[in-house]
């Protein structure tokens, strides 16, 4: 069985929400972790499902308009957050420490982080994926409690992927999931989850599930679609 993760981004309005819930209610809930925008966190409390935050704040509650606290969500049933997201990096300027300390955080409240890590265009025609990546993954984790880091959730975007129906070959997923597992394990001494994530469809989920060292997948577009996302979750069980 394959872990999915939905990660709905800032796509869907009420309304949309209000069909989605509907259509989802029934879904296999072992295998599958919703990440809405937040303001819809609730609408989804009387499923039953495995919820998470597309983001959290690095500050402790108080004072800081507009944030989200570890503690606010935990309190209303979150355990999952992502974090280090590309996006949340190009265009919210979130640096590595910014991402460390929301992983720290997230693990001191006991909920999982699903930390984002990959490469840029450039950087994968310049053969860096390796580097880049075990570098992200190094920089948000090294100092951490090591006792917690098992319950860290790895997510492998390569960011030229992610909305680009463009995904790496079978092969070079395979390459980079063993070599992050090999870092954490040799390093933290840790057996994390890793999924891959970016542009996984109805179209590529067959032959993605071919991988088997790939634990789950962490999806974006296609987890706003009702009915290709259960078919999704369906092909990983
Ligand atoms: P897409 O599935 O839309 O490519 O997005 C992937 C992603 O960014 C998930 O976090």
């Amino acid at each position: 069985m394959k872990l999915v993760i939905g990660n709905q981004k800032s796509y869907l309005e009420k309304k949309e929400i209000d069909s989605f819930k509907q259509v989802i209610k029934d879904v296999n809930k072992d295998n599958f972790i919703l990440c809405p925008s937040s303001i819809y966190l609730n609408e989804f409390s009387d499923l039953g499902l495995l919820l998470g935050c597309q983001n959290v704040s690095k500050y402790d509650k108080g004072a800081t308009t507009g944030e989200l606290s570890c503690e606010q969500i935990k309190s209303i049933g979150v355990n999952f957050c992502i974090v280090g997201h590309s996006e949340r990096r190009q265009l919210f300027n979130e640096t590595i420490e910014d991402t460390k300390l929301k992983v720290s955080k997230l693990l001191e409240n006991c909920m999982t982080p699903i930390l984002c890590v990959g490469e840029t265009k450039e950087e994968r025609d310049n053969l860096k994926t390796r580097e880049i990546v075990l570098n992200e993954i190094e920089g948000a984790l090294d100092g951490l409690n090591e006792e917690l880091l098992n319950n860290i959730i790895i997510a492998y975007e390569p960011i030229w992927s992610i909305g680009t129906g463009v995904i790496p070959s079978n092969p070079e997923i395979e390459e980079i999931t063993k070599a992050i597992k090999e870092f954490l394990y040799k390093k933290y001494n840790c057996n994390n989850k890793v999924l891959y994530g970016g542009s996984v469809s109805c179209k590529n989920i067959d032959e993605l599930n071919l991988i088997d060292i790939v634990d789950g997948y962490l999806i974006g577009g296609a987890s706003t679609k009702a009915n290709e996302l259960i078919e999704i979750i369906k092909k990983c069980e």
